[in-house]
């Protein structure tokens, strides 16, 4: 999709569509729309659709208006859905040109970032594999028009074709099936992700690992034919202001079958998007790469297939993880937390000094949560705090959930330092536990996105399939650091 910006009139603006947002309440002098909402036929709630022909005034033929609810609840993450919207509506009925026109109010650089964001987010489709493309062809061209005279947007469009381009990067990865993308092949397009845009990557394979006595992961490998890799990609500033080093982990099950534990058939197909963490750590690096924040952060992606092969870890088995903590395997499908215990562990070792994980963990977060928010669980209430500011600007949903010692002796085991699942309740909080078990002294946060990694329905700014969800905030954290 081509990216336009124009300064013009509202009226001089040349496109197949031009886009405008309406507000509830407001009168509305553009393009004769006052007769439109006299009549009750428009009324700005939000992603309310109205498609005219031949609007009083305009060049373009058509204009699309698009709800935008009550001014006051109105920013930049509204405008990014009204902007994915407009796009879904307009390629659906083969209109492959828009401008969104940005009038006064709304001519500011977020968002105009947010616009070319939600344009290109809402373009999206999961349909790789389709000979007959979804929802039509592809947008071709997309234009954020404000009026001449409007202070430069130039960088903001541009920062937002960067970040969108990278959400859609994971989205892409999360959307291929497991005989597509193989932990060694998620590895492979990491390391082209790194080569093409100037990151250091370094993939640790099976013997590496073992040298460094990373049991835990490899006891989750055992049960697939394909090999374990853990991606590691590096971001280093030129110039480093401060002692700061970012450190993301996520979770990169290739696939979940649960392993020996394993899931029921209903279903399971989605476990294909059981990397969607890691995905979302590879995204924001591809962004960061490019928009250069001043910390130096680094990936670490341990990508596994937990398969139930011969030589598939067992109930009941105990392994040793990098740290030198045993864990007992009760349940072969808490997969997650086994490999990223090293992965947090081997973080630390390399001087990250704030982490953050990403990770499709539990059922329970979606038990808890739906699939509107995502859990975030900390041991540092302040790192949690920027980390959902970062989250709140960019118009991302995430709750705190509680992570206390009381929470402690819901993981006991008689036979070695930790089991690998609690009881029956709180299933989320106990597997964040279990995490913190590996990330602490560290300050971490540990996002759990098993239930908005993934869109069961689509939304009118949304195809249905992989959502990207974690990689703007964690792309907004480094780029706002502050020491
Ligand atoms: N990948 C799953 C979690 C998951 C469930 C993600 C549903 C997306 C949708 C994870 O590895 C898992 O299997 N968790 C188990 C843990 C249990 C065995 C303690 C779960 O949530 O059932
Ligand atoms: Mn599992
Ligand atoms: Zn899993």
């Amino acid at each position: 999709m081509e990216l336009n910006l124009r300064y013009q009139p509202l009226e001089a603006v040349e496109a197949d569509a031009v886009v405008l947002v309406a507000f509830e309440g407001q009168k509305d002098a553009r393009a004769g729309l006052a007769e439109w909402i006299e009549a009750g036929e428009i009324t700005g709630k939000m992603l309310e659709m109205t498609l005219l022909h031949q609007a009083a005034g305009l060049r373009a033929r058509r204009l699309l208006v698009v709800g935008g609810g009550k001014p006051e609840a109105f920013g930049p993450p509204e405008l990014r859905k009204v902007a994915g919207a407009a796009v879904r509506l307009l390629k659906g009925r083969s209109i492959r040109r828009a401008a969104l026109y940005l009038d006064a109010g709304l001519a500011g650089a977020e968002y105009a970032r947010a616009a070319a964001e939600g344009a290109l987010l809402g373009d999206y489709e999961p349909d790789r594999y389709k000979t007959t493309k979804n929802n039509g062809q592809a947008f071709e061209q997309f234009t954020v028009a404000a009026a001449p005279g409007t202070s430069d947007l130039g960088e903001a469009v541009e920062r937002g074709r960067v970040i969108a381009e990278s959400q859609n990067f994971a989205r892409e990865l999360v959307n291929e099936p497991a005989n597509r993308l193989t932990p060694t092949l998620l590895a492979e397009r990491a390391r082209e992700m790194a080569a093409a845009h100037g990151l250091e990557c370094e993939v640790l394979d099976q013997d590496r690992m073992r040298q460094l006595g990373m049991g835990s992961l490899l006891g989750v490998a055992m049960g697939s034919a394909e090999p374990p890799a853990l991606i590691v990609l590096r971001y280093r500033p030129a110039a480093a202001s401060g002692s700061s080093h970012l450190g993301l982990v996520g979770k990169g099950v290739t696939f979940d079958t649960g392993g020996i534990s394993i899931k029921p058939a209903d279903g399971m197909e989605k476990m294909k998007y059981d990397m969607a963490g890691g995905a979302a750590t590879i995204g924001a690096m591809r962004a960061l790469a490019q928009l250069k924040p001043a910390i130096p952060v680094t990936a670490f992606i341990p990508a596994v297939e937990n398969m139930p092969g011969q030589r598939a870890q067992r109930p009941g088995d105990i392994v040793t993880s990098m740290c030198g903590k045993t864990i007992e395997v009760i349940n072969t499908d808490a997969e997650g937390r086994l490999i990223l215990a090293d992965a947090l562990c081997y973080a630390r070792g390399q001087g990250c000094t704030h982490l953050v994980d990403a990770a499709t963990l539990t059922g329970a977060i979606v038990v808890a949560l739906g699939h509107i928010y995502v859990g975030a669980f900390t041991n540092d209430d302040a790192w949690l705090g920027r980390l959902l500011s970062a989250a709140r600007a960019e118009g991302e949903k995430i709750w705190h959930m509680p992570l206390e010692d009381d929470y402690k002796d819901y993981l006991k085991s008689a036979f070695a330092d930790l089991p690998n699942v609690g009881g029956r309740w709180g299933g989320a909080v106990t597997a964040a536990w279990f995490l913190k078990e590996f990330a602490d002294p560290a300050p971490w946060v540990h996002l759990d996105i098993a239930g908005t990694a993934w869109l069961d329905d689509a939304k009118p700014y949304s195809a249905k399939g992989p959502t990207g969800v974690a990689v703007r905030t964690l792309v907004n954290l480094a780029m706002n650091w502050k020491e």
